[in-house]
């Protein structure tokens, strides 16, 4: 059973979102207030899991492999890190009593891969069904990006990412398979403009941590 003291923030968007970055800053600012807090992400966040993560990220940057993952062993993959996960770090933190930020979780698996690559939702639901535990957001940050501003912070990324040499089509079906989640329950998702560098939705963020708490 989870404490009513712990909570589980989730911060869900496209590459070039800005979500890392706001995820560290409001892990910060939680920090700054002596509350217990974990900063963490998906797919990763243990060292087995961030094994997991390094397969499936090689996969998609070696140019040489003849032999992709199939999407349904790329999902699999991306379960299996989850399951590490959600039973090593993200279950003992909120067990604790801790506050749990977690730059990606269950959204990015619907916006990617069912959305995306039209996997089986059924297929997805029935392994969360084993390997969540009932554990699922308190609250989710959806943070969105104008294209031509993500255009622009992918360009300055020294590494590369999944999905940075996609079309702008699949930027722009990405975000919006997010933005249908988030809709389908407003009282659980605040969906955000991240494109301007201001502080703007810094404070918003932080805003809406002290309302929660
Ligand atoms: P990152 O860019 O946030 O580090 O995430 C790594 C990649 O993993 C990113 O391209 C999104 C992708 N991803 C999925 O496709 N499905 C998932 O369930 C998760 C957690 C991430």
């Amino acid at each position: 059973m989870r404490s009513r003291k712990s909570l589980f923030i989730t911060f869900e968007g496209i590459e070039g979102s800005g979500k890392s970055y706001q995820t560290k800053k409001l892990f910060n600012y939680i920090k700054k207030k002596k509350i217990p807090v974990i900063l963490t992400r998906e797919p990763g966040g243990t060292p087995s899991a961030e094994k997991i993560r390094n397969l499936i990220l090689k996969d998609y940057f070696h140019k040489d492999f003849k032999e992709k993952f199939n999407k349904y062993t790329d999902t699999l993959l991306y379960l299996a890190a989850r399951n590490e996960h959600v039973q090593n770090k993200i279950k003992p933190a909120l067990s604790t009593n801790k506050i749990v930020l977690c730059d990606r979780f269950i959204d990015s698996t619907m916006a990617y891969q069912v959305y995306g690559k039209g996997i089986n939702k059924n297929f997805i639901d029935f392994v969360h069904g084993f390997i969540l535990h009932g554990i699922k957001p308190d609250f989710t940050f959806l943070l969105k990006v104008k294209i031509p501003k993500l255009l622009k912070r992918l360009k300055k990324r020294k590494k590369m990412n999944r999905y940075d040499k996609f079309s702008n089509n699949f930027y722009i079906a990405a975000q919006k398979a997010f933005v249908k989640i988030a809709n389908k329950d407003k009282s659980k998702y605040l969906v955000l403009d991240n494109s301007s560098d201001s502080n703007h939705v810094q404070n918003v963020i932080s805003n809406k941590f002290e309302e929660l708490l």
